[in-house]
């Protein structure tokens, strides 16, 4: 069965004193947990340290975006292997943010997908439809059209290495999170989409996370639909009792 997946996404927050103080607490309250998986994605900077922390605690670490090359002449970017060396197993791509923000495409997100399994890292892979695409009831359609074209390259067995995150782009930062009821909507054509493109028994073990102003008070309802698996949680994970609030939504020791 799939496991509940807590993970923060810090994007550009947190020196490296702050990311390691967080780190510390995070491996003392929740190093023995094995019946959930928690990652936080702090920013490059701090990525070593907060790994170096986490070492051993089954705590997972991920960089919020990677260069598409190994190595080369690109000023200001990071590659895959330089963040597996670093100490991390996973990394996002496709966070709305970078598709907005900075220009990337599915092409390009497909490529990033393919170098990230190439050096053994994990993908949280992140989709989602805009307000006015959900206005024009395009949103299965977007979702759809995002997964194929950014999982081109996967092979059967490298949908192991993937989670993937439904975050609605007008969810995000805007405290306006979807019901469980379009959350769970936009799960199921997700993963019924995945059974068709990769088997159902890979599909039944998918991780698939809402993101979009998750908070201590929602969490454990978004929880409840049958295709949630968890969060990709921003603002409400940077705050330490807020973040451990939403890894322990359901336990109350
Ligand atoms: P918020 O939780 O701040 O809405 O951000 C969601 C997100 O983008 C996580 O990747």
């Amino acid at each position: 069965m799939r496991k509940p997946f807590i993970a923060g996404n810090w994007k550009m927050h947190k020196t490296v004193a702050e990311a390691v103080d967080f780190a510390k607490r995070l491996r003392e309250a929740a190093a023995r947990l094995t019946d959930r998986d928690v990652l936080i994605a702090p920013p490059f900077t701090a990525l070593y340290a907060v790994a170096e922390v986490l070492k051993g605690s089954g705590i997972h670490v991920a960089a919020q975006n990677l260069h598409e090359s190994r190595q080369g002449a690109f000023t200001g970017e990071v590659s895959g292997p330089m963040i597996a060396e670093a100490g991390c197993d996973y990394v996002l791509v496709g966070h709305s943010e970078r598709r907005t923000l900075f220009g990337e495409d599915d092409a390009l997100i497909a490529r990033k997908i393919e170098a990230a399994l190439e050096c053994g890292l994990k993908v949280i892979f992140c989709i989602g439809e805009t307000l006015q695409e959900r206005e024009a009831g395009l949103t299965a359609g977007v979702v759809e059209r995002q997964i194929k074209e950014g999982l081109k390259a996967l092979r059967n067995d490298d949908i192991k290495q993937l989670v993937i995150a439904y975050e609605p782009v007008w969810a995000i930062g805007t405290g306006k999170t979807a019901t469980p009821g379009q959350a769970e909507e936009v799960h199921a054509v997700i993963r019924t989409l995945a059974g068709r493109l990769f088997g159902e028994a890979a599909a039944d073990s998918l991780p698939i996370l809402y993101g979009g102003s998750v908070k201590p008070d929602n969490m454990a309802e978004l929880m409840a639909e049958k295709n949630v698996d968890g969060g990709l949680i921003g603002g409400a994970s940077l705050d330490f009792d807020s973040f451990f609030r939403m890894v322990m939504f359901d336990r109350k020791d």
